[in-house]
């Protein structure tokens, strides 16, 4: 592991937090008590809106990967303002995650993927020392996905992901968890913002859980969102009967 918890600074804080993103449960319960990393692998659970993309965000500035996904040390965007969040919190780093960010800057390995703009930016980066080398653009978007995990996933390094599932089928999300468990162990770190509960069965992983509470641990058994694809899959009609005209 390399990084131990995410906090913001006392002088940092904010002294109304009214305003976004302190507004948000989850950003507010950070700057309260901060997020502890207990596992190589956290998965943020919760509800459209509850701040999960607005934490990993955050937290892969902090790291000093582009906000909007790309490698530590390397500038992918320049002259791109940090999030609010972004600017005040803090990572604080475990002795190994201290020498390797002791390192020369072209080694920190930090990576962030957002599902919304990852494609841009594979394409951005197809064919750049450092990433990889396989044409990503002759690709379907799911294959490319795939490409770039595991491409990607071959160093320690901290991982920020948000929502990698979205163009990845259920085979491939299998894959997926393969490739993280074997990330994890391997050293490295992965802070993974997911609605999918293929996911969040990665075997060893911790689970956030973010909504109106702000966040807390728990397991997959107890999340709403298994319960839910539980039900819906034993019978859809239980859920489609509410949202349905007949
Ligand atoms: N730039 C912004 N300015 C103001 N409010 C914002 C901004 N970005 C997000 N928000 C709000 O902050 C809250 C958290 O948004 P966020 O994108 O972090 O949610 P999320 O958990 O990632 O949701 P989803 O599952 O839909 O991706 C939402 O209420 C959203 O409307
Ligand atoms: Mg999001």
């Amino acid at each position: 592991m390399l990084v131990r918890r995410a906090y913001i600074p006392e002088h940092l804080r904010p002294h109304q937090g009214d305003e976004w993103p302190f507004s948000v449960p989850c950003v507010a319960e950070l700057v309260d008590h901060g997020l502890t990393f207990t596992r190589p692998i956290t998965f943020l659970v919760g509800e459209n809106g509850s701040g999960k993309s607005t934490l990993v965000e955050a937290f892969a500035e902090a790291y000093g990967v582009d906000a909007r996904g790309g490698r530590a040390g390397r500038k992918y965007v320049n002259d791109r303002p940090k999030t609010p969040l972004g600017e005040v919190v803090r990572l604080e780093s475990t002795g190994e995650g201290a020498r390797v960010r002791g390192g020369s800057r072209r080694k920190q390995k930090g990576y962030f993927l957002r599902a919304e703009t990852a494609f841009g930016f594979m394409e951005a980066v197809s064919g750049m020392y450092g990433y990889w080398d396989e044409n990503t653009a002759e690709m379907s978007h799911g294959e490319g996905f795939l490409t770039v995990f595991s491409e990607m996933f071959r160093e320690p390094g901290l991982y920020l992901m948000d929502e990698p599932e979205a163009a990845l089928s259920f085979t491939s999300c299998l894959r997926l968890v393969g490739l993280m468990q074997r990330l994890g162990e391997s050293g490295a770190q992965v802070v993974c913002a997911t609605h999918s509960p293929i996911l969040a069965a990665t075997p060893g992983a911790e689970i956030v859980e973010i909504g109106e509470h702000g966040f807390r641990t728990t397991s997959w058994e107890k999340l709403d969102l298994v319960d839910h694809w539980r039900r819906y899959l034993n019978d859809p009609n239980v859920y489609l009967r509410h949202v349905t005209e007949s």
